[in-house]
């Protein structure tokens, strides 16, 4: 390249050298490339058995499970790469077979889909397990080095896998390459300047690429954790892999077959426990009801809970609550959750949360429980909290966590903390006694809430207050039976849970809010808020409401549409639990896959609550689902709404 460069031989090189790309390496420095090799270890083979469609296979071993993606690419032979991870490989000993031998193996293990026919390899240069390949995920910053040699520069350009990589479990390598080598014509033909038609190139492509490579990484995990799904339904896991990418939306999916998706949602319509006839269009998903206990919600969606710092300073609940949960109630949620609640004075978050200590209170959220008892279908659920060491602050839109600038009260948490540092107020660390008295505190509330008819109660160990801090190995440093390992630092939440548990009536539901994860070094992640699940369920509790971060101020999340639903999933498959999946989900589009996926069972719907109450109902009109329940006051509205849906309908 230098040669030809110092020559003037060449004005641009293509680089479009494949996976391993000897360019990209060669030039790291200018293009930074990140390579990231993936879990699951595929070895590429054929068989002249044909498909009539793409296939997937699944096999169980006593090391775990295989799969095999299978597609016919000539009249007479088949493509069949076969995957595990790697530990699965290991475990079943492919490490230390030659390569004939780990082609026989695979080919025992997909007999009953390859109905006997054989399996070869095409890389019969390679010897033992060299046949076997980790795929790397290949994202470069930049795409273009001016290669500077003799007097001159040309640029040296990526394109292809050279430049990206995307796992081929959605078999789109090709694609990219393809379009990437179109567009590049197409900028360099437009006659412009070429280092500015390469930076257009680069830009327009970039953008495409990343879409594709997020698709692509969901769907590599999927496939690298088939384990977790393996023990959905059948028909759910059908679903679930379909859906893996997270490309094709449920809306999307019925696009493609109709008839497909409709069977799916009968089949889960009649799981729920609805007579659906064969001939009837089923419900969709989240208006099937949810069972938990002796309580039926009627349809999946729940109003998050959400602070509007609008109590009375002694914690009472005021008209606004009354108005704002009743409307939120008749717009057709499922299960409308009340804002945290606090359980003492010094467990409030600013002095106009609401609480649950006197029975004012208790009152109060009765006239509220009515309301919604009489005039809606919903469910009403308590969550109660204690805001630990983020006491004390100003209302959110007057600064969130700022400490107030008087009338504070003294804050207490897992270990002595100052969540802003520099900035919010000192809190100290609990001693037994304090634990005692919050335990007692929780009670209490829990008493009480059961006086004002709540149907439901939450207890809320996200975002970083006070049980949120025990849970959290960077706010809880205790030295005693307290802290340490997670079973430690779960001990007292679990104490206040088993202590609410006991009061709380055994026919209704419990759930618990958690931060599955800190989105900081050496924070909490998935894996342990795994196991803070499994402890929750063995005490009792019915759900785990997936929440993440919030727990310490220099926090790095990631965000992104349906951002926290990955950690619902995985606490959902792997603790054994029923889960809330919440965040940045704001169409029944994306509810709807959620939930016939199995990723969750109720939908938590925060900021779309905020802006319209009747967010349940709006979104069954969309979506020309006529069985969703409307308070008759407001049927003259949905007809009219219905028609303007169905005007613009026709209007395309
Ligand atoms: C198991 C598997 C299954 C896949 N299935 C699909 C699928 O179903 N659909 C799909 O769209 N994609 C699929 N892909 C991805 C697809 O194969 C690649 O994305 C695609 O081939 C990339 O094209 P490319 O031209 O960038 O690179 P390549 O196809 O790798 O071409 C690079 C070429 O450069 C040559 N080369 C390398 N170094 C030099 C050098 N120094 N001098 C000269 N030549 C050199 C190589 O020999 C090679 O021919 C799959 C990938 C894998 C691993
Ligand atoms: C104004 C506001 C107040 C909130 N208050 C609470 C709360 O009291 N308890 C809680 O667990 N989460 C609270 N949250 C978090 C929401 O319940 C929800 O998890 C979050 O907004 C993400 O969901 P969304 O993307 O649908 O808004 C609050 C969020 C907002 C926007």
């Amino acid at each position: 390249l230098d040669d030809l460069v110092a020559a003037g031989a060449v004005d641009l090189v293509i680089a479009a050298d494949g996976i391993n790309s000897t360019v990209r390496q060669r030039f790291a420095g200018a293009y930074q490339p990140d390579v990231d090799v993936r879990r699951c270890r595929y070895v590429w083979l054929g068989t002249p058995r044909t498909f009539d469609a793409f296939t997937f296979a699944f096999e169980e071993t006593p090391a775990g499970w295989f799969q095999a993606h299978a597609y016919q690419f000539a009249p007479d032979f088949s493509t069949f790469i076969v995957e595990t991870p790697w530990e699965t490989w290991e475990r079943a000993g492919l490490d230390r077979l030659t390569a004939a031998e780990s082609v026989d193996f695979c080919q025992g293990l997909f007999a009953g889909i390859l109905r006997g026919a054989p399996l070869r390899s095409n890389a019969s240069h390679l010897r033992g397990s060299a046949q076997w390949l980790r795929f790397p995920r290949v994202v470069c910053a930049s795409w273009i080095h001016w290669l500077e040699a003799g007097r001159r520069r040309a640029p040296v350009v990526l394109l292809g896998d050279a430049a990206h990589t995307a796992h081929f479990s959605i078999g789109s390598g090709t694609k990219l390459a393809m379009e990437d080598a179109i567009a590049l014509d197409r900028h360099l033909a437009a006659g412009t300047d070429l280092a500015a038609a390469l930076d257009a190139y680069h830009r327009e492509r970039s953008v495409e690429v990343l879409k594709l490579q997020n698709a692509a990484r969901n769907s590599t995990e999927w496939f690298e954790h088939v384990d977790r799904y393996a023990r959905l339904s059948p028909e759910q896991f059908a679903y679930s892999l379909l859906t893996r990418s997270q490309r094709i939306s449920h809306e999307n999916l019925r696009v493609r077959d109709r008839r497909y998706v409709e069977s799916l949602e009968r089949w889960f319509a009649r799981r729920a426990g609805l007579a659906v006839a064969d001939d009837a269009a089923p419900p969709p998903t989240i208006f099937t009801p949810w069972r938990v206990r002796g309580l039926t919600v009627p349809n999946r969606i729940v109003v998050s809970p959400m602070a509007q710092y609008t109590a009375a300073t002694d914690g009472t609940p005021t008209d606004w609550h009354f108005v704002h949960l009743g409307a939120r109630a008749t717009g057709g949620a499922g299960l409308v959750m009340t804002e945290m609640t606090c359980v003492a004075p010094d467990a409030r978050i600013t002095p106009w949360c609401t609480g649950l200590w006197t029975e004012a209170h208790r009152d109060a959220w009765a006239r509220i429980v009515r309301f919604v008892h009489e005039h809606s279908d919903a469910r009403i659920g308590l969550q109660l909290g204690h805001a630990g060491g983020k006491g004390a602050t100003k209302k959110m839109w007057e600064g969130v966590d700022e400490p107030l600038p008087s009338g504070g009260w003294p804050l207490i948490a897992a270990s002595e903390q100052q969540y802003l540092p520099g900035i919010s107020q000192v809190a100290r660390a609990m001693t037994e006694d304090d634990m005692d008295r919050v335990v007692d505190e929780f009670v209490r509330a829990t008493r009480l809430g059961i006086e004002a008819g709540f149907d439901w109660l939450e207890l809320h160990c996200a975002h970083g207050y006070l049980l949120s801090g025990f849970l959290s190995p960077l706010t809880n440093r205790r030295q005693d039976g307290y802290g340490g390992p997670v079973a430690a630092r779960a001990r007292f939440p679990l104490r206040v849970f088993a202590a609410m548990r006991a009061e709380w009536p055994a026919h209704l539901p419990m759930s618990v809010r958690i931060s599955a994860h800190d989105w900081a070094e050496g924070g909490n992640t998935a894996d342990e808020a795994i196991e803070i699940a499994r402890l929750f369920r063995a005490a009792g509790a019915d759900m785990i409401d997936v929440s993440a971060g919030q727990v310490v101020h220099d926090e790095k999340p990631v965000f992104g549409r349906m951002w926290m639903t990955p950690f619902a999933d995985r606490i959902r498959q792997e603790a054994g639990i029923a889960t809330i999946a919440v965040g940045a989900i704001t169409d029944a589009d994306q509810a709807n896959g959620i939930i016939a996926s199995g990723r969750a069972d109720l939908v938590a719907i925060g900021r779309p609550h905020l802006v319209n109450p009747a967010w349940t109902l709006w979104e069954a009109a969309r979506w020309g689902y006529a069985g969703a329940k409307w308070p008759d006051q407001y049927l003259a509205g949905k007809a009219q709404l219905d028609r303007l849906i169905a005007r613009e309908r026709a209007a395309g």
